[in-house]
């Protein structure tokens, strides 16, 4: 059998999912999983880098991992996990602190962004957050991490730890590349199209979580903010509202931009709005209906995060070894 390309991604268990991270993260894993060997986390250790309820954090882990199956991912293709479960990743992010620089944290968009939204509460962790998140991406050796837009950032300061520690010592890790995809790598909110859909926004008019009943999904839709004229043509520049309302359209129907464009030609926007509400809540209904099954059999839940948890353990622990071989760790 040839050996296939490691793929690394996760996911916080933290409010509410939304379509953005279907179309962002999720959608793109589905069409991967035949082809490399995926590896997708639970990361409830970054989650805490912002103050979580307990039981909310629990519920929603394990509610993570069934929605990550209703979706469609198999684990039989791939490893899914709970980042804590694993404990190379704390220690493998203690080493690469000692390769990161606190001015290369305090420059990270998302660190200041968060630390506006929670000045009450701008902890260390919030800082080293992409640190951790090279310490996952590393300790598998992958080869391509699937995210969306925000997560760029977050990758490029991966790659240069991982060619940093690359250099002073020798080939280590494989350096990370980021997949991103050509349309729904940024799914704007829908009152604010130029802004990304975000699970924590302010108005949650803006988003669609995925545990939206039909109704809050077209009514959502229906109060979406279109542009100028009336032509329903993708063009993100001068008309970034119906080009975000064509993207969602064109991931949940499976057509192209192009194909989408063309269903609409010659009607008019609320017709069009009703038409995306519709594909977005046609789509998610099984999806939610097949999430609560799953989360009513919680051994076959469980089983799959033990399962995956020693297979991930095993793949991170050898690179922790190398690591701590190379910078010199007393070894009995
Ligand atoms: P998180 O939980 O914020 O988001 C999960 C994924 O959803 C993508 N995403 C979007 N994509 C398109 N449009 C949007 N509006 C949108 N909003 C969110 C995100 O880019 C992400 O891919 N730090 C990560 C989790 C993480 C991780 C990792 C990812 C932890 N360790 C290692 C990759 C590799 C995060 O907070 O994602």
């Amino acid at each position: 059998m040839e050996d296939k390309k490691t793929l690394y991604s996760a996911i916080q268990p933290t409010n509410n999912l939304t379509i953005g991270n279907y179309v962002g993260a999720i959608s793109n894993w589905l069409s991967l999983q035949n082809d490399y060997d995926c590896y997708y986390a639970i990361a409830n250790m970054h989650a805490i880098t912002v103050r979580q309820d307990p039981a909310e954090l629990r519920r929603k882990t394990v509610a993570l991992l069934a929605l990550y199956l209703a979706c469609g991912l198999d684990p039989q293709k791939c490893c899914f996990y709970v980042q804590s479960h694993v404990s190379a990743h704390a220690e493998l992010c203690w080493v690469l602190n000692t390769f990161t620089y606190v001015g290369e944290m305090e420059r990270m968009t998302q660190f200041k962004d968060k630390s506006a939204r929670h000045a009450e509460n701008v902890n260390m962790g919030l800082m080293d957050y992409p640190v951790l998140m090279a310490a996952d991406i590393l300790l598998y050796q992958a080869h391509y991490v699937p995210v969306g837009e925000d997560q760029r950032q977050h990758l490029e300061i991966a790659r240069d730890i991982a060619q940093r520690f690359n250099n002073i010592y020798s080939p280590t890790f494989t350096v990370p590349e980021g997949l991103f995809l050509k349309v729904g790598a940024k799914i704007g909110d829908l009152q604010d199209p130029l802004k990304k859909m975000s699970k924590s926004a302010e108005n949650a008019n803006g988003s669609i979580f995925l545990t939206d009943d039909k109704d809050a999904i077209i009514r959502k839709f229906k109060r979406a903010v279109t542009d100028s004229g009336s032509e329903i043509l993708f063009d993100p520049e001068n008309k970034p509202g119906v080009s975000n309302l064509l993207t969602i359209y064109s991931v949940f129907t499976g057509k192209t931009v192009k194909e989408a464009e063309a269903d609409f030609e010659g009607k008019g926007y609320g017709d069009f709005k009703l038409a995306v509400g519709e594909a977005v809540a046609d789509k998610l209904a099984p999806i939610q209906l097949e999430q609560q099954r799953l989360l009513s059999d919680r051994g076959y839940l469980d089983n799959i995060l033990k399962e995956g948890a020693e297979k991930a353990a095993y793949t991170a622990g050898k690179t922790l070894r190398k690591v701590y071989k190379k910078i010199g760790f007393y070894q009995i």
